[in-house]
C-alpha cells in the first residue's frame, strides 16, 4: 500500500525549499523501490518548522521539520515512513504545543487536507455550510452571520451581517461580493495561507455571502505578488464549476454564483475597499469619497459586499455549526476566532488561530517563545503599518477591538510584528510618515502633503533642530492627518508615529539621525 507523505506546497515552504524536498523525496522513493503518494498540502502555519514533512500511519499524522534536501536519505534509512524516530521528529503533528494550542475554526482545514481535493474537504465538513444555506431564506442566512457577531477581519472590524443586510435590501438588477484579499499588512499572511490551503472554504463563505444578499457574481481581488494563490483559487474555482457548486445552479438550487479572480499590482492603498473598487474597474487605485458607501454603490455603481477573505472563510463555519456556536468563543464585543499572525524579531513565527481573548504577553512570549534574537522585547506593532507600537507595559491588553482601541491600538488584519531592543523608534516613526508619503493615493492634503512634512520634522527633531518645538509640531501634524484625511491611510498614520514618541520618548531624544545626515 502507498505511504501518504505531506509537503507544504504553500509558498512560505517553498520558499524554504518544499518544491526541492518534494522531489527528493519522490527520487529516494524510487531508488529504494518503495511506493509513496506525495500530497502538497497547505501550511499548518509553523513557519519555523516548514518545510513541515508529514507521514499518514495508520490514523496519525508524524511530523518532520524543518526538512532539507540533504535530510531526505537519513529520514528514509531512519524509516520515517514507518513513523520512526529521527533528530527532525516533532512527534504527531497536532501534538505539537503550538497547534495544540488553537481554536481552528476558520483554518481547520489548512495544512489537513488536500487543497483541491473536493472529497478531502466534503471529508472535513466542507460545504455543510453552503448546503444549509441554499435551504434557508436570505434573510435568515443573514440574521444568523449577524448573531454570531462576525466582525470583518480586513482592518475595520465591522459587523459582517449589517454590512450584508444592506446590501440585501439593496435594490438592483446586479449585486457583487468582492473579496479583499489584497492583505497589504506588514506581518500579515493568513488570506494567503486560506487561498493556497483550503481554497474552498473561500469559495463556499462567497457563495453563502451571494445568496445571502442576492448578489450573482464575486471577484477576489489579490495582488501580483500572490502567484501561488491565484494558481490555487483559478484551480479550485475551476473544479467548484464542473462539480455545480458555483454556476447557474449552486448545489441544484435556484440560486446562481460565479467567482472570478482579479490580481492588482500591489499597491497597499489598492487594498482600502474603494481604491480597490476602482482598480477592479480598470482605473487608478485611487480613493473615492464616502458616501455612497460600496454596500449602496460599489462596483460599477451597484450594491457590492466588499470583505477580506477571512471574514468570509469564516462563514461557512458559522452556518453549520450556528451562530451560537460561534459567538460563544471570545470577549465582549469581540466574538468568534481570530487568526493572528506572528512576525518579525520571533522565535515561533505563525499562524496562531484563537478566540478573541488571548494576552499580547502570552502571544509573544508563551506561543511565540520571545525573540528570534534572544534579545529583549523592546515593542510590537500590531494592525500592520498604520497600527501603534506597544510597549511591554501595554502587553497585558487582550486581544479585543475594543481593548485595542482603548489604548489607540487597533487590531486590524491581526498581524503582529515584534522588535527587540535594538530598534529605534524614531527611525520607525519616520518610516510610517515616508510609507504613507510612498503609498498615498494623493486624492487628500493632509495624507498626501502630511506626509512628506512629517518626514521632515522627524528628521529634525533626529538632528536635535529646536526638538521641543518639532516634537509638538510633529503631535499637531499627527492631529490633522487623524482628523482631516479621507481614509484610513492618512487618518491612521498618526498612530505609529505618536505611539513611538510617547511610549519611547528616549528614541526621540536629540541624537543625529544617519539618514538625515546623508
Ligand atoms: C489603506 C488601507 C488598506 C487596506 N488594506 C486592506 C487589505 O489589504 N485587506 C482587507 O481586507 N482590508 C483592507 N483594508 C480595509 C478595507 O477598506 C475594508 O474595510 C475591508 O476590506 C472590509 O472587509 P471586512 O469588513 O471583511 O473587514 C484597508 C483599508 C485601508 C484604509
Ligand atoms: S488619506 Fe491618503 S490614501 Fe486616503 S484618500 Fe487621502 S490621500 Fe488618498
Amino acid at each position: 500500500m502507498s505511504v501518504v507523505v505531506f509537503v507544504p506546497g504553500d509558498a512560505a515552504a517553498i520558499a524554504v525549499g518544499a518544491d526541492k524536498v518534494a522531489k527528493a523525496i519522490e527520487q529516494e522513493a524510487v531508488a529504494r523501490g518503495l511506493d509513496v503518494t506525495i500530497v502538497r498540502n497547505g501550511s499548518r502555519g509553523m513557519l519555523w518548522l516548514e518545510p513541515l514533512v508529514e507521514v499518514r500511519t495508520d490514523h496519525q499524522r508524524l511530523a518532520y521539520g524543518p526538512v532539507k534536501v540533504s535530510d531526505v536519505a537519513g529520514l528514509f534509512e531512519a524509516g520515517f515512513l514507518d513513523g520512526a524516530e529521527h533528530v527532525l521528529s516533532c512527534g504527531q503533528t497536532k501534538d505539537i504545543p503550538f497547534l495544540a494550542r488553537q481554536t481552528r475554526l476558520t483554518f481547520s482545514r489548512c495544512g489537513v487536507t488536500d487543497p483541491l481535493s473536493l472529497s478531502d474537504y466534503r471529508h472535513y465538513q466542507g460545504l455543510k455550510g453552503l448546503e444549509k444555506a441554499v435551504a434557508m431564506t436570505p434573510a435568515d442566512i443573514v440574521k444568523q452571520v449577524t448573531d454570531s457577531g462576525l466582525r470583518g477581519r480586513g482592518g475595520a472590524g465591522f459587523p459582517t451581517g449589517i454590512k450584508w443586510k444592506t446590501v440585501a435590501d439593496a435594490a438592483g438588477p446586479q449585486k457583487y461580493i468582492v473579496c479583499n484579499a489584497d492583505e497589504g499588512d506588514s506581518g500579515t499572511f493568513s488570506d494567503r495561507m486560506i487561498m493556497e490551503g483550503d481554497p474552498f472554504v473561500l469559495i463556499e463563505g462567497m457563495a453563502i455571502a451571494g445568496i445571502a444578499t442576492g448578489a450573482t457574481k464575486g471577484y477576489i481581488y489579490t495582488r501580483s505578488e500572490y502567484p501561488h494563490a491565484v494558481r490555487t483559487m483559478q484551480a479550485a474555482i475551476e473544479i467548484a464549476r464542473r462539480e455545480h457548486i458555483l454556476g447557474p445552479s449552486v448545489l441544484g438550487s435556484a440560486y446562481s454564483f460565479d467567482i472570478e479572480v482579479r490580481m492588482g499590482a500591489g499597491a497597499y492603498v489598492c487594498g482600502e475597499e474603494t481604491s480597490l473598487l476602482n482598480s477592479l474597474e480598470g482605473k487608478r487605485g485611487i480613493v473615492r469619497a464616502k458616501p455612497p458607501l460600496p454596500a449602496l454603490q460599489g462596483l460599477f455603481g451597484r450594491p457590492t459586499v466588499v470583505n477580506n477573505v477571512i471574514s468570509l472563510a469564516s462563514v461557512p463555519v458559522i452556518m453549520d455549526r450556528g451562530a451560537q456556536f460561534y459567538r460563544d468563543y471570545g470577549v465582549g464585543r469581540s466574538h468568534g476566532t481570530i487568526p493572528i499572525q506572528l512576525a518579525g524579531n520571533i522565535k515561533h513565527g505563525g499562524l496562531y488561530e484563537t478566540a478573541f481573548g488571548v494576552t499580547l504577553r502570552e502571544l509573544i512570549y508563551d506561543i511565540g517563545g520571545g525573540t528570534l534574537s534572544g534579545r529583549p522585547v523592546k515593542a510590537v506593532q500590531v494592525g500592520g503599518p498604520l497600527g501603534a507600537y506597544f510597549p511591554p507595559s501595554l502587553f497585558d491588553t487582550v486581544f479585543d477591538y475594543e481593548a485595542f482601541a482603548a489604548k489607540d491600538g487597533l487590531i486590524g488584519h491581526a498581524g503582529v510584528v515584534v522588535f527587540d531592543d535594538t530598534a529605534d523608534m524614531l527611525k520607525q516613526a519616520r518610516f510610517a510618515m515616508e510609507f504613507c508619503a510612498v503609498e498615498s493615493c494623493g486624492k487628500c492634503t493632509p495624507c498626501r502633503i502630511g506626509s512628506t512634512r512629517g518626514v521632515e520634522t522627524v528628521e529634525r527633531i533626529a538632528a536635535g533642530i529646536e526638538p521641543e518645538r518639532n516634537r509638538a509640531l510633529l503631535a499637531d501634524l499627527c492631529n490633522t492627518m487623524k482628523f482631516g484625511s479621507l481614509c484610513a491611510l492618512g487618518g491612521f498614520t498618526p498612530y505609529p508615529v505618536m505611539s513611538a514618541m510617547t511610549h519611547f520618548p528616549e528614541d526621540f531624544a536629540p541624537t543625529p539621525l544617519i539618514e538625515a545626515a546623508e
